[in-house]
């Protein structure tokens, strides 16, 4: 129903959308990681569909349920995820980093298992920046980006995230709402214009999110 009820106006597009938590692994059995759950990403993946366009999905480890009738393609680590991006990144037309990737991964990894002992010191390194590397080659595809932010920085650095990586839109969003199905935030243009995501449940925000990007798309304004 939510699908045929729709128009497609996306028909013809191609997106490509990024969600869920990396897992960078210490040993055989152990990884950091975060709580990410994947809502948003695959409510976004699932409106991106009923409005016509064809998806696809790169996700880490999530929780939640799989949109229906997508492809999901899984990954494991920022380097994997970063990996099939740049493998199908050509294939889009949309790009939706939704992803929380891990900043840092153990500069090695042991095999088995690590014994325990008085102490243990981790080494970590950078992951590659996903998002930062297509938006230095962004060519005419619309990026768009996810930030994560304690709420009395969230414009301000949302602000900066949104010109650093070079993107068209950025979605701007407090801590609290990872992991929930509550979504609330901001929406940041590349011109400068900024519009509030009242509370509300994560589809709705998606299919808010999913309204802007074809008016933008009709308007030329992304
Ligand atoms: N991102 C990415 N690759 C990374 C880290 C982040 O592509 N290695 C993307 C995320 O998917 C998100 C955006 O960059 O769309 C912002 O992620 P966020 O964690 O909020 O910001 P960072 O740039 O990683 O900076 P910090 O964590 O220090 O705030
Ligand atoms: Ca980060």
């Amino acid at each position: 129903i939510e699908y045929s009820l729709r128009p497609k106006p996306l028909a013809g597009k191609r997106v490509l959308i990024t969600c869920g938590a990396t897992r960078e692994y210490i040993d055989g059995v152990r990884f950091l990681s975060n709580s990410s759950s994947g809502r948003m990403g695959f409510a976004l993946a699932r409106v991106f569909r009923w409005y016509g366009a064809q998806v696809k999905v790169v996700a880490g480890f999530t929780t939640a349920q799989e949109p229906p009738e997508t492809h999901v393609q899984r990954v494991v680590s920022a380097q994997d995820m970063y990996q099939k991006v740049m493998e199908l990144k050509d294939w889009a037309d949309i790009i939706v980093m939704n992803a929380a990737v891990s900043d840092y991964m153990p500069e090695r990894k042991e095999t088995g298992k690590i014994k325990k002992t008085q102490s243990l010191t981790l080494r970590l390194v950078s992951t590659p920046d996903i998002l930062l590397h297509l938006g230095e080659r962004k060519g005419d595809k619309l990026l768009i980006g996810f930030a994560l932010e304690e709420r009395e920085n969230l414009l301000e650095n949302s602000r900066q995230k949104l010109r650093r990586k070079n993107l068209d839109m950025l979605i701007a969003n407090p801590l609290e709402v990872m992991d929930r199905d509550f979504h609330e935030g901001y929406i940041l243009y590349a011109d400068g214009r900024e519009e509030k995501i009242e509370f509300g449940d994560k589809v709705i925000s998606a299919e808010l999110i999913v309204k802007k990007v074809i008016n933008g798309l009709l308007s030329k304004s992304l």
